[in-house]
């Protein structure tokens, strides 16, 4: 008899239980209200940002991010298409900045004639911008923020 009871004390606590859980995932942010128990469709990919706006760089080292969108640029052994608005000779027609002199440097900081191997591949370093709307917000400071921080009577 006490053995039936708790069994369905168990039972009933497990529905509760998977009621709750259904509440829970209904509005979870991450994985969108598919239940746990599924696999929801996967959100549609955001296209890449394409404006004419180059974005402000974090801190002075940064690569800067690309503020066009490069779909279908090539940049293998046959090309590199970035190369055709960035590199020094082109840049009267495309108007595009031009790759920086670091880039013609090689690893023992000399001067080579055109850009370097170790920044044929642009984007190692330099990545197209998503219009998604970040999951998870991100409180990054840079360093003026900081230094004004810092700063006797700063803001805080
Ligand atoms: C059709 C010409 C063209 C091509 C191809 C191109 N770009 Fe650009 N890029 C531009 C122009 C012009 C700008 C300046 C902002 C603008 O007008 O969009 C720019 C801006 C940038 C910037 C921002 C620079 C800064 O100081 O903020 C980066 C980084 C960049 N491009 C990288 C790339 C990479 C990497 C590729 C190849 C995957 C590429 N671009 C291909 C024309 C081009
Ligand atoms: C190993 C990383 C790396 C690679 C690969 C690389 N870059 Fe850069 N790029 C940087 C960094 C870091 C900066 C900013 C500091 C500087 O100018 O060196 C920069 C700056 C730039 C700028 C801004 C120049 C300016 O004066 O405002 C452009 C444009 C650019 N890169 C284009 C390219 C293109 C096009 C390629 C491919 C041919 C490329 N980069 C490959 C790291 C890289």
């Amino acid at each position: 008899m006490i053995r039936k009871t708790a069994i369905l004390l168990l039972a009933a606590a497990l529905v509760a239980g998977a009621g709750s859980l259904t509440a829970q995932t209904l509005n979870s942010g991450l994985r969108g209200p598919a239940p746990l128990n599924e696999e929801g469709a996967a959100a549609p990919m955001a296209p890449n940002k394409n404006t004419a706006e180059r974005e402000v760089r974090n801190y002075p080292e940064q690569p800067p991010v690309i503020p066009h969108s490069i779909d279908g640029y090539q940049i293998d052994l046959n090309g590199n298409k970035c190369l055709s608005c960035h590199a020094r000779a082109r840049t009267a027609e495309s108007q595009a900045p031009m790759v920086s002199i670091t880039h013609f440097m090689d690893r023992d900081g000399q001067f080579l004639a055109s850009v370097s191997p170790r920044r044929f591949f642009c984007t190692e370093c330099h990545v197209p911008q998503s219009t998604a709307t970040p999951p998870v917000s991100n409180n990054f400071v840079d360093v003026d923020t900081l230094l004004s921080r810092a700063a006797p009577g700063g803001r805080r």
